[in-house]
């Protein structure tokens, strides 16, 4: 199998990273396909905890390629920061390559990110405030500037007066803020673009070339299935397509490339920022979990809102991303609680649902039903082997398998890469 997409499953901070980072070692290109850097990949090497906000976590092995595809918004001093950090810690860069299609996140999209969601007050989504939402929407109106019309001095100038206009207007009419001063960010972005243009490269020709050499290629999706732009619980969502169809898009790859979508699965159900949530926990069990899990966001440092395992959300990623495989993580973090509770149905106004619904406000009316399940006391993270699992940990795997038809094929039992349960390949 040669290419492979990695999907979130649920609200996004399903353990990615670490599955990419594993993935990776078999492959030989790793390609991000959406987002920014609202993204936080966290990865943990050598005891060395290393997280990463735009660039794959294929970074880590010098003979991969990294791929920032062209459905990426990128903000350029969190690309070079990032760069400057991983190089500081010996980290080899050069194997990264940019597409000059991709667009760029500029200070005006991160103000109007805080001040459009300052505005909508009880309605704010909870973004991130990277610019994501105002860089993407600049996109879909087609006055966005791309990587490559930043490395172009008189495009660049061109459009940056054009966007400026505009957008200081938005900013001191609307918004009663400071305008932006043209040649302070013209200046700062052709410095930016200095440094950036060695790694622009046009990265569609060199990922269908990796493919049709029979290499290996890993696209990595940031965020999750209920975040995605049009399947995602709007509008609590964010402004690109995470879910597997995404990488396409995002990358310049036909579907018929595509081998095999790996769907990965925390073992329980996190979400950062507001919508609603049906198996939320918001009592001790909550808190339990959130400490357990680390569950804190790797890019605002937010709590995150934990619940139990809800199977409907599942069903759904499985049917919306077309899921081959799922990568089950944060199993270990469940020791210790029993009985533990997975969801298999909403009830919603005396009926029972069993197919995730359509409308948020039915989804806000839902009520999470529950199969119980022992849980275990072993510690699990010395375990290798799907064998070794204690009886109840494999019949709660068995049951999400029964329950969605489709395999878990790996399972995360730790942070560290070694701590890895492989069931069946997936390069
Ligand atoms: P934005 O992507 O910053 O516009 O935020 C939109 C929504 O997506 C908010 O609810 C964020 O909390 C959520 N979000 C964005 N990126 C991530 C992520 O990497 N993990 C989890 N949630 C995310």
């Amino acid at each position: 199998m040669a290419a492979v997409v990695l999907i979130g499953a649920q609200w996004g901070d399903e353990g990615k990273g670490k599955i990419t980072d594993y993935l990776a070692e078999k492959a030989d290109m790793v390609v991000r396909y959406q987002g920014g850097n609202n993204a936080g990949h966290t990865v943990v090497i050598n005891n060395q905890i290393f997280k990463l906000h735009l660039i794959p976590s294929g970074i880590f092995y010098p003979d991969k390629l990294c791929i920032i595809g062209n459905g990426l918004v990128i903000d350029p001093k969190v690309l070079l920061d990032e760069l400057d950090y991983l190089q500081s810690k010996g980290i080899f860069t050069g194997n990264l390559r940019i597409s000059g299609n991709a667009h760029v996140i500029m200070p005006y999209h991160r103000m109007l990110d805080a001040l459009e969601e300052e505005f909508k007050g009880e309605q704010k989504l909870g973004t991130t405030k990277r610019g994501i939402g105002p860089a993407y929407k600049d996109k879909a109106s087609r006055s966005g500037i791309r990587i490559m019309d930043l490395l172009d001095k008189n495009e660049f100038s061109r459009k940056l007066a054009y966007n400026l206009k505009e957008k200081n207007l938005i900013l001191t009419k609307i918004y009663g803020h400071e305008e932006l001063n043209y040649s302070e960010l013209l200046q700062e972005y052709l410095e930016y673009a200095e440094k950036i243009k060695k790694y622009v490269a046009d990265t569609s020709l060199i990922v269908n070339q990796y493919l049709e050499e029979g290499k290996k290629v890993l696209f990595e999706g940031a965020q999750g299935t209920l975040l995605d732009l049009d399947h995602g619980t709007y509008p609590y969502v964010t402004s690109s397509n995470p879910i597997a169809g995404g990488a396409c898009v995002g990358s310049g790859v036909g579907p018929t490339k595509i081998n095999k979508i790996l769907g990965v699965v925390k073992s329980y159900t996190t979400r950062v920022g507001e919508g609603p949530f049906p198996t939320e926990l918001t009592e001790s069990m909550g808190e339990l979990i959130r400490n357990r899990g680390g569950e804190f966001g790797t890019t605002t440092g937010r709590p995150r809102r934990c619940g139990w395992l809800d199977t409907v959300i599942l069903k759904y990623a499985v049917r919306i991303n077309g899921i081959s495989d799922i990568a089950f993580t944060k199993l270990d973090v469940l020791t210790g609680i029993s009985p533990l509770k997975i969801c298999t149905g909403y009830s919603y106004r005396g009926k029972m649902l069993t197919e995730f619904p359509m409308s948020l406000s039915v989804l806000a009316e839902c009520e999470a039903v529950y199969e119980e399940m022992p849980g275990w006391q072993e510690d699990l993270t010395g375990i290798t082997k799907f064998e070794e699992l204690p009886t109840a940990a494999r019949n709660y795997i068995s049951r999400v398998e029964e329950l969605l038809k489709v395999p878990v094929s790996i399972l995360a039992v730790g942070p560290e890469r070694t701590k890895t349960i492989i069931r069946q390949k997936i390069f």
